[in-house]
Parts: structure tokens; C-alpha cells; sequence
């Protein structure tokens, strides 16, 4: 059985990831997480009895623990989610996205060079092109123009992983994936939070016009589209991964509130993000092309089974509200939408 090392894979897209190689049952998996306020050890708690699962707590950007950890599991493959991975923290403080996202990245791709991993597979995303107008889609030859500090850490990293493979051979592959959305997602994202906000009648606080538009996967099909290229991506490839799912966020957030069954007056028009990117929207014919990957999830279906995920799991949601994530929502939030 191959043996492969996932980062992050205590966070939304990883714990999704590691759930399906584990219950695939053909690599022993390893999940490398230090667990920020992100990452939650619940969110496996069905692979936790598993044969073919470990988990350990290493944080990346930790030179000496990264090192141990390839020196005990020796893994063939690397599958790199960890991050830090919310645009409106990034915009709050930037640190913490150049330590892990940039520094921790280059910790891994030493240690996968130095210990002779197989492959080492970038997770990264569209958000590295910046943003559209009306019209058109990124391919991967795009610009790579970030224009969050997130996206702009994001954006090194790759740079990194590209020269990995230019300078030493390294076999890194780089993915660029759309919004995510599906079970597990921290509720500091948009779709988790608007629908635990109408869950609980709280205002929806909408940024700026609300006519931003994101192309929206679903996390399964983002994993499925992972593994595709873990399995057949070239070496020194970056492959575009998206939902053909383009959506104004003012009518993902009037659709949660039809799911839920609440009024739009709980609509809140709030200060625009600093920065915020217009449009995304992903050209994904290289890897249908050349993988056989087309996202197989209907946007509204999907964002249905999804509210009721959420609707089913508010323990689960109770708990990542709790503690370090309510401080940062009244820091973010607070003065936005007043004394609501
Ligand atoms: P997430 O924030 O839910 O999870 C991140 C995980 O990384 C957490 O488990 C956290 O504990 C872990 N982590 C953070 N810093 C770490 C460190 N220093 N050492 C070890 N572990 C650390 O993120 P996500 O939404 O699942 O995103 C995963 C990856 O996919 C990121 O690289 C992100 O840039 C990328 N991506 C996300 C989306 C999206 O829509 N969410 C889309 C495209 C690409
Ligand atoms: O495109 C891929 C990226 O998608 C990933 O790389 C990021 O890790 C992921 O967080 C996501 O970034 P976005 O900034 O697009 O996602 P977010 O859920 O934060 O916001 C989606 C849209 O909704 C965006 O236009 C901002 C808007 N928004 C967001 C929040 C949290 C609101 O209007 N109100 C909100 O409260």
C-alpha cells in the first residue's frame, strides 16, 4: 500500500480528502494538522478506528517536526492542503499567511526532496489569477496577479512549488481550484455562516452590491479532481479545477434563505471587503481533457443537501463557534452590523 502524507487534513477540503482515501482502503494515510482554530480532529471522527489512517499533530512551518515526520512515515506522495486559507483574516493580519502558506510550504518541499517523496501535490487557487470583468475565465496560463495578501501568499507558494520542480526535479504538481462548498466548512466562509446566521435569525451580513460572483465546487468533486491529478497529473503541471457554478453571492444568500424557510429581511448590505475581487470564473477543459475530470454536482442540489448537513450537525457546528472563532467574528463583524 502507497503511503501518502495529507497537510490540512483536519480542515474542510483535507478532512474531506482523508474521508475518502481512507474509506477507498488502497493508501495508508497520514494527516499531518497542527490544528489552528481551523482544523478539527471531529471532522474525522470516522476514519479515527481506521488501519490505514494516522494522524499527527506537526506544525509546517516547524522545520525539525516536519523532518521526523517524513522520517517515520517515508511517504510517496504529498498532498499539501494546510493554510491559512480565509481572505477576511489576511486583510485583518497578514502574518500568519506568509509563515504558513509561504514558509511552511518551502519547509515541506525540502523535507519531501530531502526524504525522496514521489510526488508532492500543491493545493492552491484561483484566487492567485486576481479577478474578472464581465466576461471571460482563468486557464492556467493566465496572469498571476493576487490581490488579497491570502492570495498574494498563495500565489508564492506556488511560485515555490514551480521552482521545486525547475531547480531540483522535484515531482510537484500545482491545482487551482473555485469556492468550495459542502460539509465541514468553518462557518467563517459564506455559505456555512449565512446559513447557521438564518438558522438563527441573525442578520446576513452581505458584502458591498452583493454581485460579486464566485464559481462554486463541491468539496467532493474538488477532492475527486485532487485525486485525479495525484493519480495522472504530469509533472511540473498546474491544473485548473472548477464548478461551472458561477453565482452572484446576493442569490446564493436568497436561495439559503428559501432553504431555511426565512424572510429576506435579514438581508444586511455591510461595508465592502478592502480589495475584493469581482469575479472568478474557472476554464477547466485541461483537465477534462487530459485527466477526464468535469465537476459532477449541481450548484442547487448541492447547496440543498448542504443546508441540511448544517441543519443536521449543530453540535457540531456549536462547538467551531465556540471560543477562538466568536472573538474573531465580533472583531470582524462588530461594528459592521452594530448592535444587531
Ligand atoms: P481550512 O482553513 O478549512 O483548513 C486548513 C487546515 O490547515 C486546518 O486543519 C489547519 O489546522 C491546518 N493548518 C493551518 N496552518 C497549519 C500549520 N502551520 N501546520 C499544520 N497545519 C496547519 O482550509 P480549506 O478551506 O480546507 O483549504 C484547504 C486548502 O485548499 C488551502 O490550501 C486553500 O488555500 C485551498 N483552497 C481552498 C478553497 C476553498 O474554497 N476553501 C478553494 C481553493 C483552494
Ligand atoms: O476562490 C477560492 C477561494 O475561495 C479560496 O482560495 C479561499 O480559501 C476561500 O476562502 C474562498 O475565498 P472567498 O473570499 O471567495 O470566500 P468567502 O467565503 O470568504 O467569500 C465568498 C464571497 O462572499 C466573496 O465575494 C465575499 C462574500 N462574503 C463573504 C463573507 C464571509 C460576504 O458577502 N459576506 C461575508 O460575510
Amino acid at each position: 500500500m502507497s503511503k501518502v502524507l495529507v497537510t490540512g487534513g483536519a480542515g474542510f477540503i483535507g478532512s474531506n480528502f482523508v474521508r475518502m482515501l481512507v474509506a477507498e482502503g488502497k493508501h495508508e494515510v497520514v494527516n499531518l494538522d497542527c490544528l489552528t482554530y481551523a482544523g478539527n480532529l471531529e471532522n474525522l471522527a470516522e476514519c479515527e478506528d481506521a488501519p490505514n489512517y494516522a494522524f499527527r499533530k506537526v506544525d509546517i512551518t516547524e522545520v525539525e517536526a516536519v523532518e521526523r515526520a517524513f522520517e517515520d512515515t517515508k511517504p510517496d506522495c504529498v498532498v499539501h492542503f494546510a493554510a491559512e486559507s480565509h481572505v477576511d483574516r489576511s486583510v485583518l493580519d497578514a502574518t500568519e499567511f506568509v509563515v504558513t502558506n509561504v514558509v511552511g510550504t518551502q519547509v515541506l518541499l525540502d523535507a519531501a526532496r530531502r526524504h525522496g517523496a514521489g510526488r508532492f501535490v500543491h493545493v492552491s487557487t484561483d484566487e492567485v489569477y486576481g479577478s474578472l470583468g464581465e466576461t471571460g475565465r482563468f486557464s492556467e496560463t493566465s496572469p498571476i496577479q493576487p490581490n488579497s495578501p491570502y492570495s498574494a501568499s498563495k500565489a508564492a507558494s506556488d511560485f515555490f512549488a514551480r521552482a521545486a520542480f525547475h531547480t531540483h526535479g522535484l515531482d510537484t504538481l500545482i491545482t487551482r481550484c473555485s469556492n468550495n462548498y459542502g460539509p465541514y466548512q468553518f462557518p467563517e466562509k459564506l455559505i456555512p455562516l449565512m446559513i447557521l446566521n438564518a438558522l438563527a435569525d441573525e442578520p446576513l451580513p452581505v458584502y458591498g452590491d452583493g454581485k460579486n460572483v464566485r464559481d462554486w465546487i463541491h468539496v467532493e468533486d474538488h477532492c475527486r479532481a485532487v485525486r485525479m491529478v495525484m493519480d495522472n497529473g504530469v509533472p511540473g503541471e498546474v491544473y485548473n479545477i472548477g464548478g461551472n457554478s458561477e453565482r452572484e453571492n446576493i442569490h446564493v444568500v436568497k436561495k439559503i434563505l428559501e432553504l431555511v424557510g426565512k424572510g429576506e429581511d435579514l438581508i444586511r448590505y455591510v461595508d465592502d471587503r478592502p480589495g475584493h475581487d469581482r469575479r472568478y470564473a474557472i476554464d477547466g477543459s485541461k483537465i477534462e481533457r487530459e485527466l477526464g475530470f468535469v465537476p459532477s454536482r449541481d450548484f442547487e442540489k448541492g447547496l440543498a443537501e448542504t443546508v441540511a448537513w448544517y441543519a443536521a450537525n449543530l453540535t457540531w457546528c456549536e462547538h467551531v463557534r465556540s471560543g477562538r472563532y466568536r472573538q474573531y467574528y465580533d472583531k470582524q463583524y462588530g461594528s459592521r452590523l452594530g448592535s444587531e
